[in-house]
């Protein structure tokens, strides 16, 4: 037997692109929940266009998302059925802190968790939480200017000892920021900034950036503190880079664009900013807001596993005429060796997930939890309006999964657990649609916020059932 008898196998989900009932029990609103479907969303998401409220013209696909708020029950028992070791899930901070910087916690909004958490429980359900889920109350944006501004690192310690205390026993596995790195090239999503005219971008963003870095250190403090046994993880949106050609040149251009991911994870596994990194930034005029004691919490505090969503893998390279003169944020540009991309131009590359784990693990010599990983695609029912064969799906899954073994067997990477990514079908955070499908469970609903919200269950949902069941025996 490869993976080891406690390995977490589940799936993930994150509260804006499930729960809905955006404004039930006392919830504030979020950056998250003003974040529109159509043409308007990516200026939103990197802070482009200033988007604080709700506008006729829009519409916004989180608010009401799959219902997760009001069918938690049912869909854990979906995943009870399924075999689930683990569920990762994230927190609305509205739902408790309302406003961001209130005194006192939402006792509604406590108590929903608490009951999701019980439910889990009572499936042998080990909940992973993630305490920010790319999720900002909007009053902390219009007051504050988000993660750009120190406060908030008060305002989140204050979030974390209120749910470490109060989920004490009954949770364990926390993470502290989804895809810390996205910050970059989603400033809106990841740290609630909208930027002003003709200000320095790449400053606001490290600053930003700072910020977050030390509210996560501070919330592995407290999150020990209040209970040893606390585990916390940082997680990376793992997206390494091929160079394009063999020539020394692509072969550093790639080196480059995986630092600017791990300049993040560096230093919460480290608890160091990585010279490269202080380099690039000093290079770039850019001034890091460090405060005294902030290295010190860095340094003494760093996480105890390192998570990443892992999907596929990217290529750059120097020639001009492939790559543009410009910095690109994302390489458009298709790697010929593999696979043409799918619609949402994502290459299916389970080798690069092989090839991430050990470059992980040989950085950081710390347990690895893959928290994302699987395949977008618009399933579509057979003939008798019930059945939907994702054989796609389980394909990509599986060869993922094989390779997650030869990491394991081959290797000797330490792996705690897998969660799929979109367990259920939920809004997509990209694209805003429905129509991009992750889950085991179907759920009728559509782009355009139509549908009865009944879930099905798709032949992958059989599957993975095996698989956990045999613990990746029978992939
Ligand atoms: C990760 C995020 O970037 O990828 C998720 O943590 C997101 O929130 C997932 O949903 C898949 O991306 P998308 O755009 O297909 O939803």
């Amino acid at each position: 037997m490869v993976f080891p008898k406690e390995f977490l196998w589940g799936g993930a989900t994150a509260a804006n692109q499930c729960e809905g009932a955006y404004d039930v029990n006392g919830r504030g609103l979020a950056n998250v929940d003003v974040i529109p479907h159509g043409e308007d969303r990516l200026s939103v998401v990197t802070g482009e266009m200033k988007m604080l409220d709700f506008d006729a013209n829009h519409y916004y696909p989180a608010k009401d998302g799959i219902d997760m708020f009001h069918r938690y029950k049912e869909d854990i028992k979906l995943f009870g059925e399924m075999g689930f070791k683990v569920y990762r899930l994230s927190i609305a901070w509205t739902r408790i802190f309302p406003q961001g910087d209130e005194e006192e916690p939402n006792e509604e909004g406590l108590k929903f968790y608490e009951d999701l958490f019980l439910e889990c429980k009572k499936y042998g359900i080990e909940p992973l939480v993630t305490i920010t889920h790319f999720d900002c109350p909007i009053n902390l944006i219009k007051k504050y200017g988000g993660w750009r501004n120190r406060k908030m690192v008060d305002f989140y310690g204050k979030l974390c000892k209120t749910i470490f205390s109060r989920y004490k026993g009954l949770v364990k596995f926390w993470l502290t920021f989804n895809e810390i790195n996205m910050l970059l090239h989603a400033p809106f999503m990841g740290a609630g900034i909208v930027f002003e005219d003709g200000e320095d971008k790449e400053q606001v963003k490290y600053e930003a950036a700072h910020h977050e870095l030390v509210a996560s250190a501070l919330a592995t403090k407290i999150a020990h503190e209040i209970d040893p046994e606390n585990k916390v993880g940082c997680m990376l949106a793992a997206v390494m880079y091929y160079p394009y050609s063999s020539s020394p040149e692509d072969y550093f251009e790639a080196i480059k664009k995986d630092r600017e991911g791990f300049f993040f994870i560096d230093v919460q596994a480290r608890g160091t900013y990585p010279s490269y990194g202080l380099k690039k930034l000093e290079r770039a005029g850019i001034h890091l807001p460090i405060l005294d004691g902030d290295l010190e919490l860095l340094k003494d505090n760093t996480v105890d596993f390192v998570s990443f969503s892992y999907y596929s893998t990217r290529v750059i390279g120097k020639n001009p005429e492939i790559f543009g003169e410009s910095e690109n944020i994302f390489s458009p540009v298709q790697n010929p060796m593999l696979p043409p991309a799918d619609g949402w131009g994502a290459q299916v590359d389970p080798l690069g997930l092989r090839s991430t784990l050990n470059i992980l693990y040989d950085r950081y010599q710390k347990p690895l939890f893959i928290v994302e990983n699987g395949l977008g695609a618009p399933d579509k029912f057979e003939g008798d309006g019930a059945t939907i064969n994702d054989d796609y799906r389980i394909e990509y899954l599986s060869k993922h999964i094989q390779a997650m073994k030869d990491a394991i067997e081959l290797d000797g990477v330490d792996l705690l657990g897998y969660t799929t990514w979109g367990c259920i079908d939920l809004v997509s955070a990209g694209s805003g649609q429905m129509s991009k499908r992750y889950g085991f469970i179907y759920v009728d609903k559509d782009d355009n916020g139509e549908g009865t919200l009944k879930r099905y269950k798709k032949k992958s949902f059989y599957w993975y059932k095996d698989v956990i069941s045999t613990n990746g025996e029978k992939i």
